[in-house]
């Protein structure tokens, strides 16, 4: 298996992952039945017997063999991360970044550099559901000529803790409690809140995660973050700081809590699915590759520490410079061989790339392979078909489990003259890795920097960039979280805290569960501190801080110009205006959105004209909480049936509350007009000027012709949500 020549491309110069893989792909199409040996079975029915009625006999090797097998077909699963969907693509950057890094997939826009990408979330188990209120996983494997370099992200910037020492207490606090193992996938528990209330460094991310950012829409419309600041190094050994951003092109989008837990019931495997399905469409996922670059000179020119790990850069004092774009095209063939056997490791740099002093990367650089060693049962994981690098492979490591490289020669160590001294240790100039001469200069301490005890300027920073819906979020985020906490202490401490990042959420937060906000905290805010410490020394230390807000942390100012892959549901029954359907699908497949029919039963139904339309969904198995938008096309006899179905008021009551587009044309507005809706907005237009418009979002067509419904429904799709709906809340839904 040892390989001599890079991975390439038959038709390009470029490295090709997923045709190294072809040579451990199985296809079983014709093929006869057989043992692992090769053996060809004759009878997979029963177990060899002494008599047709008597005992199963020892000898049966096909039968212990198989259910051996199979005894053994789990392996752990992640300890955090557990829960993913993978898929592979490329990487291509948009222009040469030589005078910053001398990483070669960062420097010929001609090269396309396989990847393969992982996403996740941290808390559940691999059977968890995928819209927990929880960080999302990115991790990136570009497989590339000089070897494999992992950028091992999330989908949030900043992370709860400053060291790595306190990852395991942070795992502990946040995964289902100990005694009775829940609850599951969640961090709306006591042991989180505790842990999090007496370590104030959280603080910013438990912003985040209370933010939508916790509740993605898709892994399509999420941001990724390589979090901590990393180095580039130029072939002059110039180094830059640099922190890694990934731009989703569909933009920034999430979904409401109460539509993240309806999701989870309805379809706990959305995200999973969404991927799968918009690669399978054709309908390729892209992000822009986006650094924000600091020269070592300014180091210590803001406010805050770049080896914090707590702290971002706001975009308004470093921008993101996008240079290049990762697409996503194909789906792995199998979950387990792929999806679960991928091993992401932040220590997994090319020449070019190289780390800070961050504690917190630092610690991870231990982390993963010493996780992986367990999981993957064994020291020769990085042979499994998805962890191996394009780039040859070549050095004196030897044996293991399921080693499976067969190391020809005498040869296995380094120097030596049997084998003419190679393989040979390479050149800087030949590729070989140099670290980054990083003067280091100290004493042996175990110590925080002073530098890293702002907790909550950035915090506050987010909170003020907030528009007011994600404001309104959070709250109601906060207080559902802190509304599960058992012991009061506990909300009291969290809330008490809260208020030294902002009084009005902190006052907010204590109106929704019933309390004040305390004027003195039972301890010193910060709890995390060595036992000798001068714990007062040791408290947070506000930072004036340059902005006082910044537009790039709210999803409000995302990419909202397009509908590509937005799900839509037309609601129609026997007898719907058919003509109508087609137009609206036709002008939303035009824009790139897909559109579904959810009708009262599955099977075909039949339009006004006698044309039969095929249904995808029924009441039963789709809510409106797994699309983005609704349209109920007329024929009268079709919105009579739905009349008769209450889920189908449900449905446009639910998408309605959760601010989605919604349009109806002929007879389809009676279904409105009958509904809750129809009582409390559309009875009451208040929209002024546009006769479509009645409601934001909400498109009254009418007699209107459907091609003119359909441009204003797909303006309104774009915009995601019509949050300005949201103070409607007396919908029942
Ligand atoms: C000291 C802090 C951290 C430690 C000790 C740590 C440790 C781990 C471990 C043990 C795994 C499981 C790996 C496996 O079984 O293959 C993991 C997965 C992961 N971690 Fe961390 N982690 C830390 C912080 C972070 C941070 C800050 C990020 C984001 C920048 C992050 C992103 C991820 C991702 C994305 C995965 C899943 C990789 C995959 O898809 O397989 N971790 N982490």
């Amino acid at each position: 298996m040892a390989r001599d020549k890079h991975k390439r491309d038959t038709n390009h110069n470029n490295l090709n992952k997923v045709d190294d893989l072809e040579q451990f792909r199985e296809d079983s199409a014709g093929q006869h039945l057989t043992t692992n040996q090769g053996l060809r079975i004759n009878d997979d029915q029963n177990t060899l017997k002494a008599g047709a009625r008597g005992p199963s006999l020892l000898e049966d090797f096909h039968f212990r063999e198989k259910m051996t097998h199979f005894d053994h077909e789990r392996i752990p699963e992640r300890i955090v991360h557990a829960r993913g969907a993978a898929a592979h693509g490329y990487f291509q950057v948009y222009e040469s970044l030589a005078p910053y890094t001398k990483a070669k997939f960062l420097q010929d826009p001609a090269v396309k550099t396989p990847v393969f990408v992982r996403f996740s979330t941290v808390v559940g188990s691999r059977g968890a559901t995928d819209l927990a209120r929880d960080v999302r996983g990115f991790a990136v494997k570009f497989y590339t000529e000089e070897g494999n370099y992992d950028l091992v992200g999330n989908n949030i910037p900043v992370f709860f803790i400053q060291d790595a020492v306190k990852f395991p207490d942070l795992v502990h606090a946040i995964k289902p409690e100990p005694h009775h193992e829940m609850p599951q996938g969640a961090s709306a528990h006591d042991t989180f809140w505790d842990f999090v209330s007496l370590m104030p460094e959280s603080m910013h991310m438990v912003m985040w995660v209370m933010s939508d950012r916790a509740l993605p829409r898709s892994f399509r419309m999420m941001e990724g973050f390589g979090v901590h600041t990393f180095r580039f190094i130029n072939a002059q050994g110039q180094a830059h700081f640099v922190k890694f951003h990934w731009k989703p092109v569909l933009g920034v989008h999430s979904v409401l809590w109460d539509e993240a837990q309806k999701i989870s019931g309805q379809d706990s495997d959305f995200h999973r699915r969404d991927l799968w399905q918009a690669i399978e469409n054709g309908d390729y996922p892209e992000w822009e590759f986006g650094v924000q670059m600091v020269e070592e000179k300014d180091e210590h020119a803001f406010d805050f520490d770049l080896l914090d790990a707590t702290k971002i850069i706001p975009e308004e004092l470093v921008p993101v410079r996008r240079i290049g774009k990762l697409t996503l095209n194909r789906n792995p063939d199998n979950f387990f061989a792929e999806t679960e056997q991928v091993a992401f490791h932040p220590g997994h740099i090319v020449p070019g790339i190289d780390f800070t002093t961050d504690p917190l990367l630092q610690g991870r650089l231990f982390s993963y392979t010493d996780t992986q060693l367990i999981r993957l049962g064994g020291p020769n994981f990085h042979e499994i078909p998805i962890n191996r690098p394009v780039a040859p492979l070549h050095n004196h490591q030897r044996d293991g489990y399921m080693r499976q490289m067969i190391n020809r020669g005498q040869v296995s160590y380094e120097p030596n003259s049997l084998g003419g001294g190679c393989p040979m240790q390479a050149k800087a100039e030949m590729g070989g890795f140099t670290s980054y001469a990083e003067r280091i200069d100290g004493h042996k301490v175990r110590a925080r920097s002073e530098s890293f005890f702002d907790h909550f300027s950035q915090a506050a920073l987010f909170w003020n960039s907030q528009s007011d819906p994600e404001k309104d979020h959070m709250v109601q985020a906060f207080c559902f979280e802190l509304g599960k906490v058992e012991v009061p202490d506990i909300r009291t401490r969290m809330v008490g805290i809260l208020a030294h990042v902002d009084g009005t959420l902190a006052q907010r937060v204590a109106q929704g569960l019933g309390m004040t906000v305390p004027t003195k905290l039972d301890k010193p805010l910060n709890m995390g501190v060595p036992a000798d410490a001068d714990v007062e020394r040791m408290q947070p230390k506000p930072v004036k801080q340059p902005i006082g807000h910044s537009p790039a942390l709210s999803m409000a100012n995302t990419v909202k110009d397009n509908i590509k892959t937005r799900q839509v549901a037309i609601l129609a029954a026997d007898g719907v205006d058919d003509a109508a359907v087609s137009t609206m699908k036709q002008a939303l497949a035009a824009a790139g959105a897909r559109a579904k029919i959810v009708a009262p039963r599955l099977g075909s139904l039949k339009g006004a004209t006698g044309a039969e339309v095929h249904i995808d969904f029924s009441l039963l198995t789709a809510g409106s909480v797994l699309f983005d938008a609704v349209y109920v096309p007329g024929g009268e006899r079709s919105v009579e049936l739905l009349k008769g179905e209450g889920k189908a008021f449900h449905f446009v009551h639910e998408a309605y509350k959760h601010c989605k587009a919604i349009a109806a044309t002929g007879a389809g507005v009676e279904l409105l007009r009958a509904s809750h809706l129809g009582r409390k907005t559309i009875a009451e237009p208040n929209a002024g000027e546009n006769p479509l418009l009645p409601d934001e979002g909400v498109i009254i067509g009418g007699d209107a012709r459907v091609d003119d419904v359909a441009a204003e429904f797909i303006k309104a799709i774009a915009q995601h949500r019509h949050w300005s709906r949201e103070m409607k809340d007396t919908v029942p839904a």
